[in-house]
């Protein structure tokens, strides 16, 4: 019997892998890109006081977000597993396992008001087919500012809409996860990224044209320092977690199912850059509208729905853009989600040795049900308070600024200091095939060094130990 034969009778457990470079560039990105670019970078921006918070965000970006994603790719792709299996195909001590238990709570909080959220927009696309946003375009200032405002109030509170909204949103991801990584992941992201850019910049370039471009655009780069507080900063740091999918594992899921060939210092930076392009990019589409119709920069969560429908109202064939845009970008909230529910479904059907569609559903059934009391700000649920904030606020705040970066911190040591030099110079350089060594070496030294100790100094500086 030849070889060949044998293989054929004991054929290797495969895992799927994303097909072409351009494949795994877009499904990263899928999952880098989603409300947080479109939706939560320019409201968290407004409520942090512009230029100065994008200024360290940017600096997060670099120094923390792009070591620790090449971490998580690292061992991803090394040991094609998920991020729970890593630690025993490593040979690690089972400590480490904690990073796998932290990604799996971090998923859930993440998912819980993501969820919500993709509900709001998800709401949005139906309400502009119906055609609530029309009156804008014949309102002054003021009383379209008001209207608009009141739309998202109404979308956001009243009845059990928002529930339904959500539980579509999540039923969505339940029916695209139970297809598969390839088919399910690959198919969409790679399609309709494109198009959403084009309508952020639609959005941007008719914004930058309104009366409040010039505020607008002065309160994204004029860097004043002096607003910057110490949670702002921690909320920058969370934030640059929160866009890159980073610290609990979504990146190390996808690093498994990237081909071999793939370069992965190359796909960290364009992806990083990518993702930051398209934020500022939401950025520029937002702000100009905020100041040309008096909203409060500070506003908070309903800052982007209360905004794009103000800019549609002023361009020619705006309903249809605006369709598209809420449409869209409920595709990148989308596949978003899809990446942060892949991190459990690996782990259960993996380590629990659940099967693929069973793994779906219990994930996703947790995530609706514990979601749903972030949705309903009427419901029993809505006046009460964790920790003084409200459920909602909760879920994000943990998720953001502590799980993912304890999450990122240790997988920044575990790379940094308990995996031989040598193993990380093979993976990145492809087993020789290409040269990336000093690019390594410059990784490996942030990753060691300025990662961590800027990870905990924002750490210690915000629970008030250390004072900087
Ligand atoms: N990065 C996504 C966004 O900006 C959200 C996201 C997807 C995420 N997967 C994640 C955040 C994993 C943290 C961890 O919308």
């Amino acid at each position: 019997m030849s070889k060949d034969d044998l293989k054929q009778i004991k054929p290797e457990v495969k895992r799927e892998t994303f097909s072409t470079g351009m494949a795994v560039f877009f499904a990263t990105l899928g999952s880098a890109v989603g409300l947080g670019n479109i939706w939560k970078f320019p409201y968290m921006t407004g409520m942090n006081g512009g230029g100065a918070f994008i200024i360290v965000y940017l600096i997060f970006v670099l120094l923390i977000g792009i070591p620790i994603m090449l971490s998580e790719f690292y061992l991803g792709r090394k040991t094609r597993s998920n991020v729970l299996g890593v630690f025993d195909k490593l040979k690690a001590s089972k400590f480490w396992k904690i990073i796998g238990y932290f990604g799996l709570l971090s998923a859930m909080f993440i998912m819980f008001f993501y969820s919500t959220v993709a509900g709001w927009v998800y709401s949005y696309v139906f309400k502009a087919l119906r055609g609530d946003f029309a009156s804008l375009a014949t309102m002054g200032i003021d009383e379209a500012r008001k209207a608009s405002e009141a739309q998202f109030v109404q979308a956001s509170s009243t009845g059990i809409a928002p529930m339904i909204w959500q539980f579509i949103a999540v039923a969505v991801v339940a029916v695209i996860l139970i297809g598969g990584v390839k088919k399910g992941i690959e198919r969409v992201t790679k399609t309709l990224m494109p198009v959403l850019l084009v309508l952020i910049a639609i959005c941007a370039i008719r914004a930058l044209t309104l009366d409040g471009a010039k505020a607008g655009v002065d309160f994204l780069v004029k860097a004043d320092f002096s607003k910057l507080t110490t949670s702002s900063i921690l909320a920058a740091m969370g934030l640059a977690f929160f866009k890159l999918s980073l610290g609990m594992g979504t990146m190390v899921t996808y690093g498994s199912y990237f081909n071999k060939e793939n370069n992965l210092i190359g796909t960290s930076v364009k992806v990083a850059l990518s993702d930051t392009a398209v934020s500022l990019l939401a950025g520029f589409a937002v702000f100009p509208v905020v100041f040309t119709f008096n909203l409060a920069p500070e506003g908070g969560p309903g800052l982007l729905f209360s905004t794009i429908p103000l800019v549609f109202s002023l361009i020619p064939f705006g309903n249809i853009l605006l369709i598209s845009f809420f449409f869209l970008t409920a595709i990148a909230a989308t596949t978003a989600m899809i990446s942060m529910v892949e991190v459990p479904v690996a782990i259960l059907k993996e380590e629990f040795k659940l099967d693929r569609k069973k793994a779906v559903l219990i994930s996703t059934f947790v995530m609706f049900v514990v979601g749903v009391l972030t949705s309903h700000p009427h419901s029993v649920f809505g006046s009460a308070k964790i920790m003084g904030k409200s459920f909602f606020d909760f879920f994000d705040y943990m998720s953001s600024n502590i799980f993912l970066p304890v999450g990122g911190l240790l997988i920044a040591i575990f790379v940094g200091y308990f995996v031989k030099k040598s193993d990380i110079l093979e993976e990145f350089n492809n087993e020789g095939t290409i040269q990336n060594g000093s690019s390594v070496k410059l990784f490996l030294l942030v990753l060691k060094t300025i990662t961590p100790v800027m990870l905990i100094i924002v750490f210690l500086n915000a629970v008030g130990i250390l004072k900087i």
